[in-house]
């Protein structure tokens, strides 16, 4: 894998920095529900500062908004930053997909950004795999660099492109359905067995354009409605009835994907079994978030929701590497040089 030239190697002194970070966080009542992002985001603002830089403009994406909406603005997120990192060299500009160019890769956009900035450093793993114009465009207009939590991503990422201990069992959920099939299906050789839970496993039932095995659910736990406090109960995949949701695996899918992930050597998980924020269907992405922790081998988590979980479980420290990518560390993964790397010179 090609490696990308580093922060440390730029002249950052009394100069305006650019920084593309992550701080896509999942949010509750309009506060940050799981800061991992901002803190992952924290060493690279800290190396800028300490060699004085004399601004930094900090930008972000942050949910899937079509267009200026009050629901996704950056303050919460800004507000966690400047809590943990008060310095007043330190601005956090407005949601990027906010301009309908961001997610065009639009150069107009990409200058409005480098406007008034000497340098530019990514530092967004998480969205690598975008080839957006915070990401990419904005890396031809300003002499760019990879942040550490960029750098430190594709090291750890980087080994489970190499020769990996097998078993390498591979756990995929979460809701970016159809980001996730089509990576997938690169990765299924890969890995020696591939565990698939959440809304994806649905899908794939439904039509299953994959080449190689998977296991799906036997049973779920379901839903009457796409509520918290829905009726609900455990039926085996084929029984569900009419209308009804399946809102989480069931617990004979939980032991059968505990038993495959204890005899792993190499895991990467990447997304929720099922709907975890409600406590009656977090059972599931519990039960694996366990199994990863209690397996000895080098274990993966990547994607924000199965790291809030983790963080909620207080399990993170029993990961070998939690990245902060979901569709990133899964496209890495499928052996691709993400967009937002390949813009950065050696
Ligand atoms: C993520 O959460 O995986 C990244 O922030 C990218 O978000 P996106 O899938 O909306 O581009």
């Amino acid at each position: 894998m090609r490696t990308p030239r580093s922060v440390r190697e730029a002249d950052v002194a009394g100069k305006v920095v650019l920084v593309r970070a992550d701080l896509n966080v999942p949010l509750e009542g309009g506060a940050v529900a799981d800061d991992t992002r901002i803190r992952a985001s924290l060493p690279t603002l800290q190396l800028l500062l300490d060699r004085s830089a004399g601004g930094i403009r900090v930008c972000s994406h942050l949910g899937r908004p079509n267009g200026v909406d009050e629901a996704f603005r950056m303050a919460p997120a800004a507000a966690r930053l400047r809590e943990l990192l008060p310095d007043e060299r330190i601005t956090v500009l407005e949601n990027t997909r906010f301009n309908p160019g961001e997610t065009k890769n639009d150069v107009g956009y990409a200058r409005e950004l480098a406007d008034g900035c000497d340098l530019y450093v990514d530092d967004a793993f998480g969205s690598a795999h975008r080839a957006h114009s915070s990401t990419e465009a904005v890396a031809h207009l300003l002499p760019a660099y990879a942040g550490l939590l960029l750098e430190e991503e594709l090291t750890h990422l980087g080994t489970l492109l190499g020769d990996v201990d097998r078993p390498f069992v591979l756990v995929s959920g979460g809701a970016k359905v159809d980001d996730k099939v089509g990576v997938l299906q690169h990765l299924g050789g890969r890995a020696d067995a591939v565990l698939i839970g959440g809304k994806m496993a649905e899908q794939l039932r439904a039509d299953n354009p994959l080449d190689f095995e998977v296991q799906l659910p036997s049973d779920v736990v379901g839903a009457a409605a796409f509520e918290a406090d829905a009726e609900a109960g455990v039926f085996a995949v084929d029984e569900l009835p009419d209308g009804w949701l399946g809102l989480d695996i069931g617990p004979e899918t939980r032991r059968a994907f505990a038993q495959h992930l204890a005899g792993a050597r190499t895991i990467f998980w990447n997304g929720p079994m099922g709907v975890f924020e409600w406590p009656r269907f977090a059972d599931g992405t519990k039960a694996v978030a366990e199994a990863v922790a209690a397996n000895g081998g080098y274990t993966v988590v990547g994607g924000a929701d199965s790291v809030r979980a983790l963080n909620q479980l207080g399990l993170s420290e029993k990961i070998s590497w939690v990245s902060t990518g979901g569709g990133a560390s899964l496209e890495l993964l499928e052996g691709k040089e993400l967009p937002g790397v390949a813009a950065i010179p050696s």
